[in-house]
This record gives structure tokens, C-alpha cells and sequence, in this order.
């Protein structure tokens, strides 16, 4: 199953969220009314690795066509530690609205994801997060990721005017185990 409908209650009125993998027509909506802009070719590159095969990525949209979150999945990487193409898999650029947020919805998206991956017989499921984001840090916990690295959090990506930006983030790289059948036969008794 593809698309999942959920309701979310928004200033005392509930709204139908829906959450479906993300269409190539998503992309400008991606960039959250110019918050996002920088990003243009981040969503593109995304886009061109889903039509390979080599990432997914969800969206959550709210009245049909508001965009209200993502979530992006690496189903491969140079870097194996995060994506290795066959059992462990990097979730990135997951953010929702604010107006969304605490109510479900981030815990929902990432469930999607998580049997997406199970249904591909992946078995680990990393991220790196910032380490002053101490309430992204405690959803993750209760997610069941748990830190198995420092993380520099240095990378690079070309904005929407072609002009390499630099991010510094240190982060703490969390994984989690995706199902108990991870675990040898015999160990699971
Ligand atoms: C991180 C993020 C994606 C989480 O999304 P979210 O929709 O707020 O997540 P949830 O609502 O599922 O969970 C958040 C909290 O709300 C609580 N919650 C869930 N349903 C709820 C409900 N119906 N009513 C009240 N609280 C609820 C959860 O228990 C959770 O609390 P916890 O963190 O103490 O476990 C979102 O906060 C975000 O976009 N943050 C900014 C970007 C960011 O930091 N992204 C992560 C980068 S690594």
C-alpha cells in the first residue's frame, strides 16, 4: 500500500493528511514558498536517483495540494556506513510545517518508510542529526534509533544559482535495527 490517509487535528478542525511517495511535479513545492529555494538542485538530483532506483521519498500534503512534509530515503551512498544498496538505508531532509508538527505525523511518515524498507528485506535504517536538535534527537530515540558515531556534518551542495554552499552541522549518526529477524535465529529464542 502506496498512499496513506490520516487525520491530523489543526486549530481544533481535523484535516486529512495524505502521505504518498513524492511525483516529479512535487519538486517546486519542496521548496516551502522560498524557504527552501537553495535546495532546487538537491530535489532534483533526489528525483533523478528515484527514477534509478537508488532513493524514495515521501511526501505529506494536506487539502489535496499544500505540502505539509518529506521525508528522503539513500538506498545507496559512497559512504556504506550510511547506505550500502542492500540492507542499510539513510534517512535525510525529513522536516514538516511547523503548524503540523507533534501530531503524529513525523512518527506516521517515518513508519511508511520503515515498511517500505522492510518490504525490500532492508534490515538497518541510519541518520545523522544536528546535536543541538535535542527534540528531533528524542523522537528518534523513541523511534528505537539509538547513536553510533560523531558525525562532522560538513558537506557541500550547488544552490539554485549553481554556487557551492558549505554546511556545518555536527551531528551524531543514530541507526536503528529495522526488524528482529536481524538478529541470528538462534540468539532470537
Ligand atoms: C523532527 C520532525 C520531522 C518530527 O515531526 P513531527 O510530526 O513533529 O513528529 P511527531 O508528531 O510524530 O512526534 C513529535 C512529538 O509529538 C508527540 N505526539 C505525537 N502525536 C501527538 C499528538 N497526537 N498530540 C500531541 N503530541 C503528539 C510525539 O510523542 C513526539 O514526542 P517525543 O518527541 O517526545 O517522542 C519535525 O519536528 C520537524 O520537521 N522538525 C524540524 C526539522 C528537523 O529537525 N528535522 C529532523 C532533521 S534530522
Amino acid at each position: 500500500m502506496d498512499d496513506i490517509l490520516i487525520p491530523i487535528k489543526i486549530y481544533k478542525a481535523s484535516e486529512n493528511i495524505l502521505i504518498r511517495p513524492l511525483v516529479k511535479s512535487d519538486l517546486p513545492a519542496l521548496e516551502w514558498e522560498g524557504e527552501y529555494t537553495r535546495f532546487r538542485n538537491v530535489f532534483s538530483d533526489l528525483y533523478m536517483k528515484i527514477e534509478n532506483g537508488v532513493a524514495k521519498a515521501w511526501v505529506a500534503v494536506a487539502q489535496e495540494s499544500y505540502m505539509v512534509g518529506q521525508v528522503f530515503l539513500q538506498l545507496t551512498s559512497d559512504r556504506l556506513e550510511l547506505a550500502n544498496g542492500w540492507n542499510r538505508a539513510y534517512l535525510y531532509s525529513f522536516r514538516i510545517r511547523p503548524a503540523y508538527r507533534n501530531k503524529g505525523l513525523g512518527t506516521k511518515m517515518h513508519s511508511v518508510l520503515e515498511n517500505a524498507l522492510i518490504e525490500l528485506n532492508f534490515t538497518r535504517l541510519t541518520l545523522n542529526v544536528a546535536r543541538d536538535n535535542k527534540r528531533a534527537i528524542r523522537l528518534y530515540h523513541r523511534l528505537g534509533f539509538h547513536v553510533v558515531a560523531d558525525e562532522p556534518g560538513v558537506w557541500t551542495f550547488p544552490d539554485h544559482n549553481g554556487v557551492l554552499q558549505t554546511v556545518c552541522e555536527p551531528s551524531w549518526r543514530m541507526e536503528k535495527s529495522l526488524k528482529s529477524t536481524d538478529q541470528h535465529p538462534i540468539s532470537a529464542l
